[in-house]
């Protein structure tokens, strides 16, 4: 079947193992395709790894403008010369205001590194560690208005191990969040979703 809304930006702000993990992905090309990705911060690994990969990159350095609206207006200005169909937000670590979230409503994906609605915000491994949870995971959800908090997708969990740290547990997630993300997207672009009370469940 061909479904030609497949062009993806990804929005990033730093190491990119999640934008790696979308461009090497067999489905990369076939169910979607990564047509830019863009930084907020200009010192991101994940550019390298997108030009390596001959994507076109673009910077909107957050630390440069005033207000959080002229940030937003320079990214719309941004994802607009791609043409995007969806957005992936993949370490994307900038809080995005209803100006952003707006034009892209139902559209824009994000990966969290835990079992949504549990652990929204920073810090999840540590705060999993500290309450002493025998499974973690990672999720990806549509991004809403309310941060971490809009309808979840798809997730996968992990084994937290008795002798884990921050570190080991980090490692584990991400590992299952750079199958999960390109899998979701690929199902979500060819996919119908049904919503539901918060719940989204794809066709296959
Ligand atoms: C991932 O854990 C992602 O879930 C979180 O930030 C991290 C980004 O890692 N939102 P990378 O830049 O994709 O390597």
């Amino acid at each position: 079947m061909t479904n030609i809304l497949r062009r993806v930006v990804v929005m990033i702000g730093g190491s990119g193992s999640n934008l790696q993990a979308l461009i090497a992905h067999p489905h990369h090309g076939v169910h979607y395709d990564i047509v830019g990705v863009i930084s907020h911060r200009p010192e991101a690994y994940g550019l390298q790894r997108a030009q390596k990969a001959d994507i076109p990159t673009l910077v909107v350095d957050h630390t440069l403008f005033e207000t959080r609206e002229e940030f937003e207006n320079a990214l719309l200005e941004a994802t607009r010369t791609f043409r995007p169909d969806w957005i992936a937000l993949a370490g994307f670590m900038r809080v995005l205001s209803p100006l952003f979230i707006r034009a892209y409503a139902g559209r824009l994906l994000n990966i969290h590194p835990a079992l949504l609605p549990k652990y929204k915000g920073l810090h999840t491994h540590r705060r999993v560690l500290a309450a002493g949870d025998a499974v973690h995971g990672a999720s990806v959800h549509f991004a809403t208005e309310d941060l971490d908090g809009g309808p979840v997708i798809a997730q996968r969990t992990v084994p937290v191990l008795p002798n884990d740290d921050e570190t080991t547990l980090a490692a584990r997630v991400l590992a299952v969040e750079h199958q999960l993300y390109p899998e979701t997207l690929s199902r979500v672009i060819q996919g119908l979703l049904n919503i539901d009370q918060n719940l989204v469940t794809v066709d296959h």
